[in-house]
């Protein structure tokens, strides 16, 4: 997936005037958007902005969805993802997401981590390696090391979705998606969450698309504002909270915080 030699100025994914139609209905108008390396890029907006969308075209996962059709580029290190020749289930592998619900499958602790490592046939020794530093990774080994046999849908809710995190992690992905993760968690279990993605996003590029607002302060880097299918501003999200540059995003913001 890699293209030896093309610039990429520092941003792992990029889109540019990426669209995306239901029918007539336009959903994205025009994107062009950055994530760069090592860090966390936060998408907020109202309820039906098109988050969702856009964080799903970032991977190909949209076109899973019936009748979306998408209009311009994401580019990948310099590749544009949907070009004819690029395998979408290679993107999706490089580019991994996780859910607003955990998507736990019914089978050990163990092997919901290895899920992705099976596909490909590793050894066992590689495979066990790979789960023990995902599960690590994702701020889960001290609470299920002793117990990786037991059934993954007995594990409490945020336990659930750092292991969903912890199976993304463990095909060695460039890039994170995730969309509204903490929404169906309780307070403690979205601190858990938001410490792990804490210490990811020194090492990879991860989009977190959330509805609360306080977690974008919290742990992104940037934040761009969506409103009705537009990005309406991005930056530095110290920046975008305390100076926005455009009235729509104060208006959110105030009215998030006012
Ligand atoms: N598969 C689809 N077909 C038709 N409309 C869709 C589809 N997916 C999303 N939409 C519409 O696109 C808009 C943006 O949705 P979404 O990306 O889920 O927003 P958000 O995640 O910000 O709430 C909504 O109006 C939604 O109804
Ligand atoms: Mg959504």
């Amino acid at each position: 997936m890699s293209v030896p030699g093309e610039k990429t100025n520092g941003s792992v994914l990029a889109t540019q005037d990426l669209s995306v139609w239901a029918g007539d209905k336009q959903i994205l108008k025009s994107v062009t958007l950055e994530a760069p390396d090592r860090t966390l890029l936060a998408v907020i907006g109202p309820s039906g902005c098109g988050k969702t969308t856009f964080l799903r075209s970032l991977n190909r996962m949209v076109e899973l969805s019936h009748g979306l059709r998408v209009d311009g580029t994401v580019r990948y290190l310099g590749q544009d993802i949907y070009d004819a020749r690029v395998d979408p289930v290679l993107v999706r592998r490089r580019i991994g997401m996780v859910f607003q619900r955990p998507t736990v499958f019914p089978m050990s602790i163990y092997e919901n981590v290895a899920f992705g490592l099976r596909l490909d046939r590793k050894p066992e020794d590689e495979v066990e390696k790979s789960v023990v530093g995902a599960l690590q990774r994702a701020g889960l080994w001290d609470e299920v090391k002793d117990d990786l046999d037991r059934p993954a849908l007995s594990l409490s809710g945020g336990q659930q979705q750092r292991l969903c995190i912890a199976r993304a992690l463990a095909v060695s992905p460039r890039v994170l998606l995730l969309d509204e993760p903490t929404s169906s968690l309780d307070p403690a279990a979205t601190q858990k969450i938001e410490g792990t993605l804490q210490e990811l996003r020194e090492e990879m590029t991860i989009v977190l698309v959330t509805h609360n607002v306080a977690q974008a302060g919290r742990v992104s880097d940037r934040t761009a504002y969506f409103y009705q299918g537009r990005l309406v501003e991005v930056g530095p999200t110290a920046d975008l909270f305390e100076n926005p540059k455009d009235p729509l995003t104060e208006e959110y913001l105030t009215g998030r915080f006012g």
